[in-house]
C-alpha cells in the first residue's frame, strides 16, 4: 500500500485543507513535517468549520494524529487548539495525537523576535505571520533550541534558557525591544511539561512500525514549494523545506516512505506577504479573483493579492517537489471570466526564459508571457465528474496538465469535501 504526501505547488493557501481531509479519510496516520502555527487549514465538515494551524487534519477524521521533528511547536497555541477543537465536540488527546520528542518548542521569545526584526525592516518586510517561525528554526540550526524532550529534565532545560536568552536578549537590545528573564520563563515550561509530555514519543519508531503493518500515511504539508527556504522566492520564503523530499527528515522515516507526491495548486494564484508575483493582478479581475474566492488568510485575516494562473512556476514547484499529480483548486472561481490568461514564462531584461530566476532584482522584474484561452460561461460549482464540466473548462485543465508538465490527479470544484473529481485512489500505489 502506498503512502501519499501532500505539499503546495504555488505560495500557499492552495486549498489543502479540504483536499487533506479527503484523503485523510482514507489514510490511517497523518503526519505534519513542517513548518508551524504559521499554517492555516480550513475543514468544512458537515456544518461545522474547524480551523487548525498545528494540529495534523486527520484529528477531524478520527486518525492518529503526527506532529514530526520538521515542525516547530509553540505549546500555547498546541493547547490552545486542542482546547479549541474540543469545544466543537472532537476527541484530542495522548491516544489520537503523537508528538516528536525532539521537536523544538517556540517560546515567547520568538514571535517577539520575529515581530521587532519585521518592524525594522520597515517598507522592506518579509511579510512574515509574525508568529515566531523563522527565529525558532534560526535556534534549532544554531543548536540553541528548547526542545520537546528537554521538559523532562529541569537541569537541562535552566542550563539551555540561559543560553537562549544570552543569544536572545543581545538581538532584543539591539533592535530596542523589550528584554526577557529567565524565571518565568523556566516556570512557564516546568508548568507546561506535565501538559505536553504525555503527547511526547519517537514518532520515528511508530512510523516505522506503521510502514512495517502497511498501515496507510498520509503526510500533509503545510505553506509551498514557492515558500521553500531553498527553493522559493528568497528572501520572501517560510523557514522550512516544504518540498516534499522533507516528509522524510521531518517526520524521521526513509525517502522510500513518502509514496506518491500530490501538489496543490488553485486554478489562479494567489500570495500572502511580500515577495515577488509577476502575474498579480491589481484590476477588477484580480478584486474578482479575491471576493469570489474569499481570498483572507486563515491565520492572519490579511488580504491575498491574487492574479492568473502562474503555469512556468507551477511548472518550476513540480520538478523542485517532486511532484507527481497535481490537485486543482477552485475552478469555479474563474466561472464567467470570458478570457483567461496562463503565464506561461517570464521575460526579464529582454529576455525570455520559462522558470524564476534566482536573484532578488531579476525576480521583481521578472514579467509575464501570458497565453490567452476562452473562457466559460457553465458553472464548474460543485461538479463531480469531467462531463459535469464546461468543454471549455476541461480544455483549461487539460492545458495546465500540458505546461506543468503532470497530470491533475483531483480536481475540487467547491468548498465541500465531497464535491471533488478523483481520477484514481492516490493509496493505490
Ligand atoms: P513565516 O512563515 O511566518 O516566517 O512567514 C514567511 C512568509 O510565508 C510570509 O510571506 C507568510 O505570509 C508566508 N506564509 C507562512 N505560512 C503561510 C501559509 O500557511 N500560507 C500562505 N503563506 C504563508
Amino acid at each position: 500500500m502506498a503512502n501519499v504526501a501532500v505539499i503546495g505547488a504555488q505560495w500557499g493557501d492552495e486549498g489543502k485543507g479540504k483536499v487533506v481531509d479527503w484523503l485523510a479519510s482514507r489514510a490511517e496516520i497523518v503526519v505534519r513535517f513542517q513548518g508551524g502555527h504559521n499554517a492555516g487549514h480550513t475543514l468544512v465538515v458537515g456544518d461545522k468549520t474547524y480551523k487548525l494551524s498545528l494540529l495534523p487534519s486527520g484529528i477531524v477524521r478520527g486518525k492518529l494524529g503526527v506532529i514530526g521533528n520538521g515542525v516547530v511547536l509553540d505549546p500555547d497555541a498546541l493547547l490552545g487548539e486542542i482546547a479549541k477543537v474540543r469545544e466543537q465536540g472532537l476527541e484530542v488527546g495522548p491516544h489520537n495525537l503523537r508528538i516528536a520528542d525532539t521537536v523544538p518548542l517556540i517560546l515567547p521569545l520568538h514571535p517577539a523576535l520575529d515581530q521587532a526584526r519585521e518592524r525594522a525592516r520597515g517598507g522592506d518586510k518579509i511579510g512574515t505571520t509574525g508568529r515566531g517561525i523563522g527565529p525558532a528554526y534560526e535556534d534549532k540550526v544554531g543548536r540553541r533550541a528548547i526542545r520537546l524532550c528537554d521538559l523532562a529534565e529541569p537541569e537541562t532545560l535552566s542550563a539551555k534558557l540561559d543560553e537562549l536568552l544570552l543569544h536572545h536578549n543581545a538581538l532584543l537590545t539591539g533592535l530596542g525591544a523589550p528584554l526577557f528573564d529567565k524565571a518565568p520563563l523556566l516556570d512557564k515550561l516546568l508548568a507546561l511539561a506535565p501538559l505536553l509530555l504525555p503527547y511526547a514519543e519517537p514518532v520515528w519508531e511508530r512510523l516505522d512500525a506503521a510502514r512495517k503493518e502497511g498501515r496507510r500515511i498520509l503526510f500533509e504539508g503545510a505553506q509551498a514549494v514557492m515558500l521553500d527556504v531553498d527553493h522559493g522566492t528568497y528572501p520572501y520564503v517560510t523557514s522550512s523545506n516544504t518540498v516534499a523530499g522533507n516528509a522524510a527528515a521531518g517526520s524521521g522515516v526513509g525517502p522510500d516512505a513518502i509514496g506518491l507526491v500530490l501538489g496543490i495548486a488553485k486554478a489562479y494564484a494567489t500570495r500572502v506577504g511580500s515577495g515577488p508575483f509577476p502575474s498579480e493582478l491589481h484590476d477588477a479581475i484580480g478584486e474578482r479573483l479575491g471576493e469570489r474566492g474569499r481570498e483572507f488568510g486563515t491565520v492572519t485575516g490579511r488580504k491575498r493579492r491574487c492574479g492568473w494562473f502562474d503555469a512556468a512556476m507551477v511548472r518550476q514547484a513540480v520538478k523542485l517537489g517532486g511532484v507527481q499529480g497535481l490537485v486543482l483548486t477552485k475552478l469555479d472561481v474563474l466561472d464567467g471570466l470570458e478570457e483567461l490568461k496562463i503565464c506561461v514564462g517570464y521575460r526579464v531584461d529582454g529576455q525570455e526564459m520559462n522558470r524564476l530566476p534566482p536573484g532578488m532584482k531579476a525576480q521583481a522584474a521578472a514579467e509575464p508571457i501570458y497565453e490567452v484561452m476562452e473562457g466559460w460561461a457553465g458553472s464548474t460549482m460543485g461538479a463531480r465528474s469531467y462531463a459535469e464540466l464546461p468543454a471549455q473548462a476541461v480544455k483549461y485543465v487539460r492545458r495546465i496538465e500540458e505546461l506543468v508538465e503532470a497530470p491533475v490527479m483531483m480536481l475540487s470544484t467547491s468548498p465541500d469535501r465531497d464535491d471533488t473529481i478523483a481520477l484514481r485512489d492516490p493509496f493505490a500505489g
